[in-house]
């Protein structure tokens, strides 16, 4: 443990309890990408073996870089760029590791910017569901109810802004009145909403067949693209590389065990996955709709199913409210890396930080909101081949997931399993003997080499 008290590890400004942090980090964990994408990639990979090897990356690779993340927060005690300035200056390492923290703050940035424009669909899909636009609408109606959406700026812009401003709020408010009261509100009606829901699928006949979907592993329809794709999900959806956990972890009070509460919120993290599979497939079959319809999958074809079932108004309504609950929870935690950094550079309070991150991602989401619409066309790096046809928005989620993401797992798992002191390590991870010393071997090698070979694959 460090000597020297830094800036967010004083009395005052910790997460009140180990669960208070575990529901934070948590809450940032599960969001879109468990509700919204795992359920469609496990549809286009056929199902069990895609969500065995899934399981496999959460647990050698995602929760080692986790227990990474948090430890190097709690070290530093400070934004993530200062945290490691701090570091490379106490540990006695190379400079070049502090491009850690400047990756975080700008990818967790950038992620926000168009993270936000996605969630105001859930508030968009919520009112839809809730005035009952679905009932009896067939699937060519709801089809292109989804694409006057995505059509009009607008109502786009309007949305992102909505989303974007309740971030603000809350994040505004600080780590105790803010995002600890959120989460705390929050994440137990997540929970509790998804097995509303899984019990609604239940009695929707088709459960047998989604269970066996999603457990029954059928070799033979896993393809290595597949495994790649439960690699680079297994980052994105535990929210690893990109400062968040550490800027989270720089709040942590010294006695809680790190390990025990990165596994804690990896399980968490799988759990609503699992569940959101539960909830969504049993649907899917019941309605002969296509498990693996892509993207669209639970904008375009759930309330297809939403429509026809008994109920559908309020499951359909609920549904979507769980959706932007998971949303909200996953980007106050993106915004929670620049706000620090605001607070420590440029001397600005939490609120008016607050606001000026906000506003600048809102304003790059604009990007986002256009690249649906006016700016459809318009694919600014299409001179190279590798990006052709890609818009704006393509191009800020292919950096962030696929680039800064990866590379900054990696950067974490290194620094930390090669470059600091050993000295107090086991204790600051919450690991002792052997379990250390295997966990050591998994962070320096199996970690690193696993991200490696996603990112490689990634670029080619
Ligand atoms: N983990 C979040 C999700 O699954 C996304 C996220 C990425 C959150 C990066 C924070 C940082 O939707």
């Amino acid at each position: 443990m460090s000597e020297t008290v830094h800036p967010h590890q004083q009395a005052s400004s910790l997460w009140t309890s180990r669960m208070a942090f575990i529901l934070a980090a948590a809450g940032s964990a599960v969001g879109l990408g468990n509700i919204w994408k795992f359920p469609y990639i496990t549809g286009e990979n056929g199902g069990g073996a895609f969500v065995l090897v899934y399981l496999a990356c959460i647990f050698l690779i995602g929760v080692p870089v986790l227990i990474a993340e948090i430890m190097i927060g709690r070290r530093g005690g400070q934004s993530p760029v200062a945290t490691m300035r701090t570091l490379t200056n106490t540990e006695g390492t190379s400079k070049g590791w502090r491009i850690i923290g400047w990756n975080g703050v700008v990818a967790s940035f950038l992620v926000l910017s168009f993270y936000a424009v996605i969630g105001g669909w859930s508030l968009v899909y919520i009112g839809k569901a809730a005035l009952g636009l679905f009932v009896g609408a067939d699937a060519e109606a709801i089809g292109g109810q989804f694409n006057n959406l995505l059509a009009n700026p607008w109502e786009l812009l309007l949305w992102h802004t909505v989303f974007m401003a309740i971030v603000v709020f809350i994040v505004g408010r600080g780590i105790r009145s803010g995002l600890e009261k959120a989460v705390t509100m929050l994440m137990p009606m997540l929970f509790l909403l998804l097995i509303v829901m899984v019990f609604y699928a239940m009695s929707s006949g088709s459960f047998g067949r989604a269970v066996s979907f999603m457990f029954s592993p059928d070799f033979s329809r896993l393809t290595t693209e597949g495994v790649l794709i439960a690699l680079g999900h297994a980052a994105f959806t535990l929210s690893i590389g990109i400062g968040v956990l550490m800027a989270y972890g720089s709040y942590l009070p010294q006695n809680i065990n790190i390990a025990k509460t990165a596994m804690t919120i990896a399980v968490l993290d799988t759990s609503v996955a699992l569940l959101a599979g539960l909830a969504i497939f049993p649907l899917v079959f019941a309605n002969g709709l296509e498990a693996g319809a892509g993207p669209g999958l639970i904008f375009v074809t759930l309330p297809l199913a939403f429509g026809q079932m008994g109920g559908g108004i309020v499951f359909g309504a609920l549904f979507f409210a769980l959706l932007l609950v998971a949303a909200i929870t996953s980007a106050i935690s993106m915004l929670e890396p620049v706000v620090e950094w605001l607070e420590e550079h440029k001397g600005a309070n939490r609120v008016k930080s607050a606001l000026a991150g906000g506003f600048a991602a809102w304003f790059i989401g604009i990007g986002t909101v256009l690249s649906f619409n006016l700016w459809g066309d318009v694919h600014p790096l299409g001179f190279i081949s590798f990006f052709e046809g890609k818009t704006v928005f393509d191009l800020l989620d292919f950096l962030v997931s696929n680039v800064m993401m990866p590379l900054g797992g990696l950067a974490i798992a290194l620094f930390a399993g090669w470059a600091i002191r050993r000295e107090g390590l086991a204790e600051d991870m919450g690991l002792k003997g052997g379990a250390f010393k295997a966990f050591m071997v998994i962070l320096k090698f199996v970690t690193p080499a696993g991200i490696a070979i996603v990112f490689l694959y990634n670029l080619v």
